[in-house]
């Protein structure tokens, strides 16, 4: 097997608890990794994502604080806060819908069915399970689902719940293309989700709705900023093959 610099990368990568603050981030590096993270598969291609920079000193206190002055966020030179926007799903399924029609625009006939299918499934799939009612639409699917799939596969997840776990799912493989990224630069990453959501919520401005998916503290490892050997249980434990 050819080694791959991203296995590299992924063998770099740990969770940095303590940063060196001699050494300098270059944030347009960061900036670029964050770049990278937004190439990351997401479900239905919605990217109910933002992420939040932060590199003003005054912000980092105030982070930081509430992250509990856990020393990850503490001592990180750059913080970025990945946040989950399942409220813009209306936005982004229209961006999808524009990006389709500049797709399909010219070409005629051939790709009548594509284009259809492809539509169907901004215009009306997505819309239904993602439409809710104070959470009883959700409900009401999920009950009409289950009795459909005593007969036949069903897709099952669509509450309201569900649809927080598939747009956090999401945003979490954006934010491990980031720390992979910027492994690769050299650069050390923690995430974390020991936070208040609240607090963090409103130093960034953000509405109610939005969610904090999690917290990377950014830097150069400091010595002893790595609390020890990583730790994995056996991967015999944890690897089935069917
Ligand atoms: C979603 C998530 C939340 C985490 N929250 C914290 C945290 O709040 N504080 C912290 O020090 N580490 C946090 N971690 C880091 C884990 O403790 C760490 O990934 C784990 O111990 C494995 O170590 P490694 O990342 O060095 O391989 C978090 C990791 C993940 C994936």
């Amino acid at each position: 097997m050819i080694e791959k610099k991203v296995s590299k990368a992924i063998e770099f990568r740990r969770s940095v608890r303590k940063y060196d603050a001699s050494k300098t981030l270059n944030k347009e590096e960061v900036r670029s990794c964050i770049q990278q993270a937004t190439l990351a598969p997401t479900s239905s291609n919605l990217q109910l994502w933002e992420f939040y920079h932060i590199t003003k000193v005054e912000t980092l206190k105030k982070m930081a604080t509430a992250c509990f002055n856990q020393s990850a966020a503490a001592t990180a030179s750059q913080l970025v806060v990945a946040v989950v926007r399942k409220d813009l799903w209306k936005k982004r399924v229209a961006s999808n819908i524009k990006f389709l029609e500049q797709q399909f625009g010219n070409q005629k006939l051939k790709n009548f069915i594509d284009k259809k299918k492809s539509m169907d499934y901004y215009k009306k799939i997505v819309p239904t399970v993602y439409s809710d009612f104070f959470g009883l639409f959700g409900l009401l699917k999920k009950i009409l689902a289950a009795s459909m799939g005593l007969f036949r596969p069903m897709y099952r997840e669509l509450s309201s719940g569900d649809l927080r776990v598939i747009a956090h799912k999401s945003t979490a493989l954006a934010a491990q293309n980031f720390m992979i990224s910027m492994a690769a630069l050299g650069y050390d990453t923690c995430p974390m989700e020991g936070l208040d959501s609240k607090r963090v919520k409103k130093i960034l401005g953000l509405p109610k709705k939005a969610e904090i998916n999690m917290i990377i503290g950014c830097g150069h490892r400091a010595e002893g900023g790595i609390y020890g050997t990583r730790f994995r249980v056996p991967f015999e434990e944890v690897y089935r093959e069917v």
